[in-house]
């Protein structure tokens, strides 16, 4: 079994953050999304994996996930972005005649993918799709079953949905599914929809078995889904200070890397800090992560994901709910308002009270 992740886009949806880097990248529990989906698929015992990537988000791609043990990565171009039927496409090559998986390389699954895998393999079907029951499917593929739960329809998006079982982002394909793929149309939306191509093999008699996802699941397309998906990865923390700690109070599940340091702070787990990061004079609330190289100094920061080398600096209120990018700036400069809501993509400054 090979695993394909598509990462050519950029993630519209989570603009600003994706201004200056693609979604794959932004990290919740401090590793990037694609991280938690790369070791994911090792973890159910996929090594080959290969990554779909485009001129735009190839670099920032590879920096994230190399140095990841255990598993060999392939890089494949996608050079237009003509939807996740056409990313998928373009590792027919690659693939060859084995059996692959597309993990789609912003979903979340608290209990991974074997259980998916294990299925295709012992149903013998053509193909396996995780579905996961939600409020409001609409924004996603939407599956129905038949009483042995294959999927009998499938939608796209669909206005009034039939079911509420959306498509989550992993699916098992056996290698003839190449074809179907190969002779899709463009949609509506000027895409080739994978989901056109699965359509396409329920056509021609194909067995096409739901799989229900057991535990938590996040598609992290929008910005308040990354602080929900960083709240779950720190549900499972477990407590290991490596870093310095003085004069501060430690209460909870709270990780201090090797080459962190928290000083006169209270900190209330689960938290986790990066190394190089530095917390002074602080107040960490549950469900923080402090990124690799970051400062929070003279501030109190809660349920909040702190990106890399990001400084929070003397800010007079309590901060909740934020999205700290990359190399980003909160200064405060004396008496400020009582709530902040912040979603800063990278490198931006905010400065409060001035
Ligand atoms: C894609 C699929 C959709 C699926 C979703 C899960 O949509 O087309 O069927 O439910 O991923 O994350 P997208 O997020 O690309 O709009």
């Amino acid at each position: 079994m090979k695993a394909i992740i598509p990462a050519a886009g950029f993630g519209t949806r989570l603009r600003p953050l994706t201004f200056a880097r693609p979604k794959p990248t932004l990290r919740v529990a401090n590793q990037p999304i694609i991280v938690h989906a790369v070791r994911s698929l090792y973890q159910a015992g996929v090594t080959e994996i290969a990554v779909v990537v485009s001129d735009l988000t190839q670099q920032a791609v590879e920096q994230a996930v190399s140095g990841i043990e255990g598993v060999c990565i392939s890089y494949i171009d996608q050079p237009e972005m003509l939807g996740l039927g056409n990313a998928v496409l373009m590792a027919r090559e690659w693939v060859g005649q084995d059996d692959f998986c597309v993990y789609l390389g912003d979903n979340l699954f608290e209990n991974g993918v074997g259980s998916y895998i294990d299925v295709f393999n012992e149903t013998g079907a053509d193909s396996v799709m995780a579905l996961v029951s939600v409020p409001d499917p609409s924004a996603f593929g939407v599956a129905e079953l038949d009483e042995r739960g294959r999927v009998v329809r499938l939608v796209e998006k669909p206005t009034n949905p039939v079911s509420n079982l959306a498509v989550a982002g992993l699916y098992c394909f056996r290698p003839a599914f190449f074809e179907h793929l190969a002779a899709l149309t463009l949609s509506a939306r000027g895409e080739y929809e994978i989901t056109d191509a699965i359509l396409s093999l329920m056509e021609r008699g194909g067995h096409v078995q739901g799989v229900r996802v057991q535990g938590w699941w996040r598609d992290t397309g929008q910005a308040a889904d990354l602080i929900d998906a960083n709240r779950l990865l720190l549900e499972r923390l477990e407590d290991s200070i490596l870093g310095e700690v003085h004069n501060s109070h430690l209460t909870g599940r709270v990780v201090v890397e090797l080459g962190a340091t928290v000083r006169n702070s209270t900190i209330m787990g689960p938290v986790t800090i990066a190394p190089g990061a530095v917390v002074e004079n602080a107040y960490l609330g549950p469900f923080t992560s402090v990124g690799r190289g970051s400062v929070i100094q003279n501030a109190e920061v809660e349920c909040s994901v702190i990106d890399e080398y990001a400084q929070v600096r003397d800010v007079a209120v309590r901060l909740h709910g934020c999205l700290i990018g990359v190399r980003a700036r909160v200064v405060g400069h004396g008496t400020v308002p009582r709530v902040h809501r912040l979603i800063l993509s990278d490198a931006s400054t905010v400065e409060l009270g001035c």
